[in-house]
């Protein structure tokens, strides 16, 4: 008998691409996670209108209404995502720093996908430091959240080279399409084996 899938919520702040690449991959029958929601931060954020496009259930919670209370705001996301009946979380692209409390209450079942070889140029504007740096290879991570940043155990990673004369611009988009790639497959083992 085939596994009940599991059931996926990505939260999102904006365009949603890597989001995208995991709607696709669960509409395949033998994937065993389904996107079951796509929550946001920001009520304009880009991603919304892609995921309802693919028939996707989507939630805002916006955080600028809880002020500086974070835990509020993620009480808030708490509620949604066990209204919804969710198994795992998957970050992607969600620009906001998560208290221990919320981490902790999906320590194992949430991910992140950050765009560069972790535990190198964790934070922001990773290819802009890289090509800084004069790394010859650059590339991206998927990894379970713990409570510090960018860190926690990694699932997945995939390695993209340099090149001669790249602009973060040309280095974000290569890194980009591995991301693509490698998420999909991160929540493929990891659906598998919660
Ligand atoms: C990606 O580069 C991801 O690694 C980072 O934020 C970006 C989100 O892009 N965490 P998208 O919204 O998935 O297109």
């Amino acid at each position: 008998m085939a596994m009940p899938k599991k059931r996926v919520a990505v939260l999102i702040s904006g365009r949603g691409s890597n989001m995208a690449s995991l709607i696709a991959a669960a509409k395949n029958d033998g994937y065993p996670a389904e996107i079951a929601l796509v929550l946001s931060n920001r009520p304009d954020a880009a991603g919304l209108a892609r995921a309802q496009s693919q028939g996707i259930t989507t939630a805002v919670v916006d955080h600028t209404r809880y002020g500086k209370d974070r835990e509020a705001f993620e009480r808030a996301l708490q509620d949604v995502l066990t209204a919804h009946c969710i198994d795992l979380v998957c970050l992607a692209g969600f620009m906001r720093l998560l208290t221990p409390w919320f981490v902790g209450q999906w320590q194992g079942r949430m991910l992140n996908i950050h765009p560069a070889l972790l535990p190198e140029f964790k934070g922001l504007h990773t290819h802009e430091r890289a090509l800084a740096a004069g790394v010859k290879t650059h590339g991206a991570t998927v990894h379970f959240v713990s409570s510090e940043m960018d860190s926690g155990p990694i699932v997945a990673q995939a390695e993209v080279p340099v090149l001669p004369g790249d602009t973060p611009e040309t280095l974000a988009a290569r890194v980009l399409e591995a991301e693509h790639r490698i998420y999909p497959q991160a929540l493929r083992q990891v659906a598998e084996t919660i």
